[in-house]
């Protein structure tokens, strides 16, 4: 698929089959995200694929733990793919995809956010292109603030000064993938 074409078709999916995606997909899609800009050339984000659909359930619904969705109701997300803010009887912000991506930057980097959202984005098309659907999720360092949340972190490997920034799910859509989106008019300038 045509690069514009591929950025305007891909949707954030929150509604998967519970058909597992390939090491090798998970492979590449990480790959992709290391290759991501990076503030200052220090490719500084580690990335996790999480690829054990008990353990991406658990993490799911510890994404939610902490997040007071009454505060954002009225709120509208998507229609077609409801997001934990228009449906509050969501228990899983991972929307019971079968894995994910949690990246992960220096806690005190001034750029560690931003560096991890140009991650998130590269694996999104990376996954788009090898026909995975995707949806990237907040609530990172909230998500591991809990003793099994730490537990996992150790166990990965993550060093102490790095916090996870947000998250990158990935599967096989469930039912019709939806349309392409419309864009708010009056948002780009060229200037000569
Ligand atoms: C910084 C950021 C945070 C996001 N956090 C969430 C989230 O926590 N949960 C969720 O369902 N979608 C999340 N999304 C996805 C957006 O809701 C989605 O991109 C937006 O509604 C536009 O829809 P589209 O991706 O289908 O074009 C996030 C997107 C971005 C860029």
């Amino acid at each position: 698929m045509e690069l514009l074409n591929l950025i305007k078709k891909r949707r954030s999916i929150r509604e998967y089959q519970d058909r597992q995606i390939s090491k090798n997909d998970l492979a590449m899609i990480l790959e992709a995200g290391l290759y991501a800009p990076n503030a200052g050339g220090r490719q500084q984000s580690m990335i996790v694929g999480v690829h054990n659909r008990t353990l991406v359930n658990e993490i799911g619904r510890l994404n939610l733990t902490k997040f007071d969705r009454s505060k954002l109701a009225g709120f509208f997300v998507s229609k077609e793919q409801p997001s934990v803010i228009d449906d509050q009887a969501i228990q899983n912000g991972f929307y019971g995809a079968p894995a994910v991506c949690v990246i992960f930057s220096e806690k005190d980097f001034l750029y560690g956010l931003a560096d991890a959202f140009c991650c998130a984005e590269n694996m999104v098309l990376m996954a788009m292109t090898l026909g995975i659907s995707s949806c990237i999720v907040a609530r990172g360092e909230e998500t591991f603030a809990n003793n099994y949340g730490m537990k996992l972190l150790g166990d990965w490997g993550i060093p102490k000064n790095y916090i996870a920034r947000c998250f990158v799910t990935l599967g096989y859509v469930a039912g019709t993938y939806p349309g392409e989106k419309k864009r708010n008019a009056g948002r780009i300038r060229i200037v000569e």
